[in-house]
């Protein structure tokens, strides 16, 4: 017997108001759809379908390898969805099917399987995952005579006294694959929106084996995304869930409602994160490495200890004791050498700053190689491209340029060698030498004496 489970994700998702399907956005720095996936796999499915059709070619290019994937082409409904699914699975009597929503991103493993278990250890045909809501319009009710289920009516089909029911049904089942086939194709539309819908699928089989519920799903847990409230609640929701996992784990946050961590995102034990912060996409951070006041790190790596404040880093590698900011922005292919710096109003871009040097301030450092223990003085530009080409510079070790170098690439400065301040460097400076490139300084004596005559004579 296998586990075998169906993601519904063909919906328009009407609500969202946007041409992608919704279970493409993105949720704690993930696409919706990959949750669920990641959810029903660790939960044991030996196999899952995805039913897509909005936007299918976006859900699909997000699956696992291990996903299968089948469009059905109108959506007719949840039931009709199903049956779509069923038909490209093949026979499933032996089998155990779960059936999930495509947009609940914050449902977990282990829920789905107690319901899992919950379903083997029972007769029913159906174990039905419902939750208590304080605000449970526009989902459908579960129904129950005395304990047993007996029926889901829809929000819009409901009338007032079911309206009035708190228990709520959020599109999560087990069924027992025999004969689940027939069930589904025997559902009508005969109902407000003119859809077939799975639910119905409850009504009929209380009527014949009997539906068996596990109710108490933690609301937060099963709310679904609809619209752009609901993203920004279920997003706000991972996010709390994220950051209370690296806080067990050793992370310091000052205000963990205003730290954004992506799910990919690695970190050690010890990491201090300022409000403001947003770790990106496949970024980690070593022990004791300090991030913020408002600051964004993505697909990067951050050395221990280092401190990034007020800055921007993307595609970087920072190793430890590094220095960033404030107000430094880092571009993909920048890489901080141990105990090496990137000051105030600096813009790095395919750089590589060796151990222990430091660009302090206001320059531009691209397509360049410093070595170790160099000075690069404030104001320094790195001339690097030429209006058709980029070019390289290369600085050595202990290299000192003078504030407000113009270093026009390509351009080699050998180790141990100074550059004057104000100078257009255009020529390689060898190991050792000073390079000026300035006009001489002009004196006048006594001008401002002279000057001072002048204008009282001519006021006379
Ligand atoms: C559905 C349930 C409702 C439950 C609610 C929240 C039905 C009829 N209603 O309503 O009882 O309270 O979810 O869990 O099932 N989908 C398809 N193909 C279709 C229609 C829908 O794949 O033809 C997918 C959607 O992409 C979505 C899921 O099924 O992921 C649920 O559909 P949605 O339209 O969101 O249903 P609700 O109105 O929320
Ligand atoms: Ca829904």
């Amino acid at each position: 017997m296998s586990v075998r489970a169906i993601i519904l994700a063909a919906g328009k998702g009407t609500r969202m108001k946007s041409d992608r399907s919704k279970v493409v956005h993105s949720v704690g720095g993930r696409p919706i759809v990959s949750w669920v996936v990641d959810a029903v796999l660790a939960a044991g499915a030996d196999d899952v379908t995805v039913v897509v059709g909005h936007g299918a070619d976006d859900v699909v290019g997000l699956l696992p390898e291990s996903a299968a994937a089948v469009v059905q082409e109108e959506q007719l409904g949840t039931a009709h969805a199903t049956g779509t699914a069923l038909e490209a699975m093949g026979d499933v009597s032996g089998d155990t099917v779960l059936v999930v929503p495509g947009d609940s991103p914050l449902l977990q493993a282990e829920t789905l399987r107690a319901l899992l278990e919950t379903h083997s250890g029972g007769e029913a045909r159906c174990t039905l995952l419902t939750a208590i809501a304080s605000e449970p319009a526009g989902y459908g009710r579960v129904l129950r005579v005395g304990e047993r289920v007996r029926a889901i009516v829809e929000d819009r089909d409901a009338d007032e006294a079911q309206r009035a029911i708190d228990e709520i049904a959020v599109s999560t089942y087990v069924f027992s694959g025999e004969g689940l086939a027939a069930t589904i194709a025997a559902i009508d539309n005969d109902n407000d929106q003119g859809e077939y819908y799975l639910t119905d699928a409850i009504a009929a089989m209380a009527s014949e084996g009997g539906v068996a519920a596990m109710a108490g799903a933690d609301a937060e847990e099963v709310q679904g995304v609809n619209d752009h409230d609901q993203l920004a609640a279920a997003d706000a929701a991972m996010r709390r869930r994220i950051n209370r996992e690296w806080m067990e784990a050793g992370v310091w946050m000052q205000d963990p409602a205003a730290v954004y961590i992506d799910a990919d995102v690695t970190l050690e034990a010890g990491v201090r994160l300022y409000p403001g912060t947003h770790l990106e996409g496949a970024t980690t951070v070593a022990a004791d490495a300090e991030i913020g006041p408002n600051s964004v790190v993505r697909d990067s790596v951050v050395g221990a200890g280092s401190k990034i404040w007020f800055s921007v880093v993307r595609g970087v590698e920072i190793a430890a004791g590094v220095e960033v900011g404030p107000y430094a922005s880092l571009r993909p292919g920048t890489v901080m050498a141990e105990g090496a710096k990137a000051g105030t109003f600096v813009e790095l871009k395919e750089a590589s700053v060796g151990k222990g040097s430091k660009v302090p301030h206001l320059s531009y450092v691209g397509d360049a190689e410093i070595g170790e223990d160099s000075n690069i003085g404030a104001g320094t530009i790195t001339c690097n491209y030429d209006g058709i080409a980029k070019h390289r510079t290369v600085i050595g070790d202990r290299v000192f340029i003078g504030s407000d170098t113009m270093l026009v690439a390509p351009l080699e400065v050998g180790d141990e060698a100074y550059t004057g301040a104000g100078s257009v460097i255009t020529k390689d400076v060898a190991a050792g030498s000073l390079a000026v490139e300035r006009s001489q300084q002009k004196e006048l004596p006594g001008y401002a004496e002279r000057r001072a005559r002048r204008a009282e004579s001519e006021g006379e």
